[in-house]
């Protein structure tokens, strides 16, 4: 098929390459001109898993035209939904991606089906994207379609997750837009569940905030389980063989970051609370979050005073296996370390480069010289952090890495 992509970060250029593997002619239309350099010249602007291999491998074409749209079939709008201090977003980027495909609606006579993958509350396709679509003149269901169709794309592994799905939802203004998508995803070996436009569009809330809600918890029952001098991993191990609760995501430790667990939280907070409904156990799912990261100074300080001591971070990434620190908790707490008056010393093997950006005043050193400091804070769970030599250290431990158990002094956050 021939499928545009508008925006190139994140979701946008993982489908690309995605689909542009699986045969189909892809072009990207991204406005960042650094952006369209980089994949120009095959380079990601992102580190992701396979991503540069496969740039490499596959035909693609990027640039900052709409008018790539004129010939496609499918249209997919992955631009990014940033949002506003209450958790609401800021509909900016996709109103205008909506009114530059309208602008090329006008002039196409061939029906095409236009895709919302950025994640947005239940209601904005109806009722924001295609009354903007429908400002060309045609009508949806006859000129063109719409569709929702969320992912459930991992950093770190989004190509592996892209090919291999659990589930792909597919909700469409009208059947024949839903045929499209049906046979562009058709190769793969995953449920193809149809619904409503708002309703995929809250799957893809309820989904992130289940993932959210199921690390709060775990992190509540760790932090009993410390008072009871418990540990939380063996409890969660005895629950997760029950398939009803499942294993996964039961890691308790400094809480959840990244571009989307905290943002899609934030997003359908303020969402319910637009529809007069104030979801509590949602609320205390980011507040405990919050709590979290502060929880692991807060042990520290049992052991230094931190009134200008060196601490050493190991980890800035919001998990292994990305450069990304979007919502990293190494944020909150490398900023309450700052204001408590120490100094920081940090380490991470791919993401030292974004924190800087954030973080110039913090020392940027290899993981051994990040040992050479007062006490050490363990941020993210790479697995290069179980290989060093912790004898003789304080370490407070916030992911859980076992190695780092034969340090001096060993307090884990909730173990
Ligand atoms: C998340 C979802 O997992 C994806 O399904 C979804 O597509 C994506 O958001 C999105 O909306 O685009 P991601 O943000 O890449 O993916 O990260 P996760 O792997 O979900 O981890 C999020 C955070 O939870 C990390 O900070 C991680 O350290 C933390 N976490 C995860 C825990 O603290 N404990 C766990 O047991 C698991």
């Amino acid at each position: 098929m021939i499928i545009s992509i508008i925006g190139a970060s994140y979701v946008g250029l993982i489908i690309g390459v995605c689909l542009a593997k699986a045969g189909n002619e892809v072009a990207l239309i991204e406005l960042d001109l650094q952006k369209v350099d980089a994949i120009n010249s095959k380079r990601s602007s992102i580190y992701e898993e396979g991503l540069d291999e496969l740039l490499n491998k596959v035909r693609i074409k990027v640039n900052s035209d709409y008018k790539e749209i004129e010939n496609s079939e499918v249209v997919f709008v992955c631009v990014g939904t940033p949002s506003n201090e209450d958790g609401s977003i800021v509909l900016e980027q996709i109103e205008n991606a909506a009114e530059q495909i309208s602008k090329v609606l006008e002039r196409k006579d061939e029906y095409c089906v236009v895709v919302v993958k950025s994640t947005v509350p239940p209601g904005t396709t109806e009722d924001i994207i295609i009354p903007l679509l429908q400002k060309s003149g045609k009508k949806v269901g006859e000129d063109f379609g719409v569709c929702v169709s969320p992912e459930f794309l991992r950093e770190g592994k989004a190509i592996y997750d892209f090919m291999h799905p659990d589930r792909i939802v597919i909700a469409g203004y009208d059947q024949r837009s839903i045929d499209v998508l049906v046979t562009l995803y058709g190769d793969f070996n995953a449920p193809i569940l149809q619904t409503s436009l708002k309703t995929a569009e809250m799957i893809k809330l309820a989904s992130n905030t289940f993932l959210a809600t199921k690390i709060s918890f775990i992190n509540e029952i760790g932090n009993i389980c410390k008072q009871l001098g418990i540990d939380t991993y063996e409890v969660a191990r005895g629950m997760g063989f029950d398939g009803r609760i499942g294993s996964k995501f039961l890691n308790a430790g400094i809480g959840f970051g990244g571009s989307c667990l905290p943002k899609d939280l934030g997003m359908l907070i303020a969402r319910a609370r637009k529809a007069d409904y104030e979801p509590g156990i949602l609320v205390e799912v980011s507040k405990l979050n919050e709590k979290q990261a502060l929880k692991l100074v807060e042990l520290l300080k049992k052991h230094v005073v931190l009134k200008g001591a060196t601490i050493g971070i190991l980890g800035l990434a919001f998990k292994p296996g990305t450069d990304d620190v979007r919502d990293s908790r190494a944020i909150t707490v490398v900023q309450n370390l700052l204001q408590e008056g120490a100094m920081v010393k940090a380490y991470d093997p791919l993401a030292g480069e974004n924190f800087k950006k954030l973080f110039p005043q913090v020392e940027y050193v290899n993981k051994e010289e990040v040992l050479n400091s007062d006490a050490i804070l363990i941020v993210t769970e790479w697995e290069e952090f179980n290989h060093l030599d912790y004898h003789g250290k304080k370490v407070i431990d916030g992911r859980r890495i076992l190695k780092a158990r034969e340090a001096s002094v060993y307090e884990g956050i909730c173990w």
